[in-house]
């Protein structure tokens, strides 16, 4: 692969313990991952991205980290993350892995020693009386430790947050990133990457963060080919921008996609904002439909209010199954047309809906906990993969997974998608192929098609056509590379879309 190959790569999502259960403990895990590479590779992602695999008492999901140098037993051992870096490498698949920089664990030893010894708190928001903010996951963002100080967390309370106006943990971190670069990992999602610094008055986008990246940039370019990709919530584009000016991260998620509804006009402003935002900076977009945190796609489209916004959506939403299936089809083959890199993430590609029915008492999102049972959290989206068989587990591994798979789920498994041609597994595999040779980095140039049709033409090109509006539509001239849904005489039904290869 290319210098620059996350400019335009389709970045697979592992989300680790709902991914493959290899030794059958009802937890997904390396083994698991390890035997599953071929799908992936056969998927045609080009590299992967796992969510946190270190020590972690799981408080977050692994996103309150004990150890940053190691691997949670429970997914395997150090010796193992190496193997499977060493495998994937064999079959050209990048390894991007999660480094938490906000927070740590209160079962970190630095915590650990700050509880024990008041003098060796600075590594922490320590102070003797509370501040009034509240916690991103609902409730107050400080907590009483015996001896009367409060420390702050931003997220759950077993997750405090690091002071970084303190040098040890600047020097923590950037040890940190060496040691996962000298084992071959070729990049880091940066969690939270805009919140680390805080001030008395605010805690989010503060302007030395941007030091520490330069930082991270120097130490990244100084091995082959490695990338920082941020996690930035921001509404504001040029602050956003400034996070991938050249000497800063490489590129980040792209949340107004993902949180945008279903509507050809407001994608139409995304994905304009978009492109001139990234142009400012010489960086490649990247287009997100889901991950880890949000509502599936295949249920959000099916909903009245297509928008993702955090905790918008309350217990029994109702969504129309077909209709959200359909445009999460054309949503699809949108996002894989645009100049930039890709996100997928697990179960997209299967077409999973979002688990709404799950038991309250097997919820373990903070989220849920924390927001009094208001929102639903997000376990629904971190269901186990279905992979084979007819009934739960469904070849996840072990007999109960750690959440329970919906028995509908036997119409989804990969083994049942991969038999179907027009199964959505079948779409990404024929389009993430096709994207490899068409799409990726580049320029779109629209085409006019009126108000509720989405046209493009690639530099290859290559033209994506979505029909957003009630109405079928003509499909320009060329030959039709891929649909997602059927075409009739050369029209283009609602919330489909097409690409063509034009004369
Ligand atoms: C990020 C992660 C999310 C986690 C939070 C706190 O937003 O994606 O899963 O809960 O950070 O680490």
């Amino acid at each position: 692969m290319s210098k620059t190959w996350w400019r335009g790569a389709a970045i697979y999502q592992v989300y680790l313990r709902s991914f493959a259960d290899g030794n059958g403990d009802g937890v997904g895990d390396l083994a698991g991952l390890r035997s599953r590479l071929p799908y992936l590779k056969d998927l045609g992602a080009d590299a992967i991205w796992l969510n946190p695999w270190y020590p972690s008492p799981m408080a977050d999901g692994g996103y309150d980290v004990a150890d940053y140098r190691g691997i949670e037993p429970v997914f395997g051992t150090l010796a193992e993350a190496e193997t499977l870096i060493a495998e994937a490498h064999e079959l050209d698949l990048k390894i991007i892995i999660d480094v938490v920089p906000n927070h740590s664990s209160t079962a970190s030893d630095w915590f650990q020693q700050a509880l024990a010894d008041p003098a060796a708190r600075d590594r922490f928001w320590f102070r003797d009386e509370p501040g009034d903010w509240q916690s991103i996951f609902g409730g107050p963002a400080w907590t009483q430790v015996p001896d009367g100080q409060w420390y702050l967390h931003l997220f759950a309370p077993e997750q405090p947050d690091f002071n970084w106006d303190n040098p040890d943990v600047h020097r923590e971190f950037e040890d940190v990133l060496r040691f996962w670069f000298d084992r071959g990992v070729d990049g880091v999602r940066i969690d939270s990457a805009a919140l680390l610094h805080k001030s008395d008055t605010a805690w989010e986008d503060l302007d030395p963060v941007h030091d520490v990246y330069r930082h991270w940039r120097t130490i990244a370019d100084s091995y082959e080919d490695r990338v920082l990709i941020g996690e930035l919530w921001l509404p504001d584009q040029e602050r956003f921008a400034r996070y991938l000016r050249p000497d800063e991260l490489h590129t980040a998620f792209n949340f107004d996609f993902l949180s945008c509804p279903w509507d050809p006009e407001e994608l139409r402003r995304v994905i304009d904002l978009t492109l001139t935002t990234h142009a400012t900076v010489g960086a490649p977009p990247t287009w997100v439909l889901s991950n880890h945190d949000v509502t599936r796609p295949v249920t959000r489209y099916g909903r009245a209010d297509t928008s993702f916004a955090h905790g918008g959506a309350l217990h029994g939403t109702p969504s129309d199954p077909e209709l959200g299936y359909r445009r999460a089809r054309a949503a699809a083959l949108l996002a894989m047309a645009l100049p930039g890199g890709l996100y997928v993430y697990q179960g997209e590609e299967l077409g999973l809906p979002e688990v709404e029915e799950l038991p309250d008492e097997l919820r373990q999102d903070p989220m849920y906990a924390r927001s009094g049972g208001t929102n639903p959290g997000r376990d629904g989206c971190r269901v186990p993969l279905p992979w084979s068989g007819d009934e739960p587990p469904f070849g996840f591994g072990g007999p109960s997974p750690w959440l329970p798979q919906p028995e509908s789920w036997r119409k989804l498994t990969a083994e049942a998608q991969l038999a179907d041609l027009d199964s959505m597994l079948n779409l990404y595999r024929t389009g993430l192929r096709l994207r490899r040779e068409c799409f990726g980095d580049g320029t779109l140039t629209w085409l006019p098609y009126g108000d509720r049709v989405l046209a493009f033409t690639r530099d290859s090109g290559v033209t994506c056509v979505a029909n957003l509006g009630p109405e079928p539509v003509p499909l320009p001239d060329g030959a039709v590379l891929l649909a997602s849904g059927r075409l009739e005489d050369r029209l283009l039904p609602p919330d489909t879309t097409a690409w063509l290869r034009t004369p």
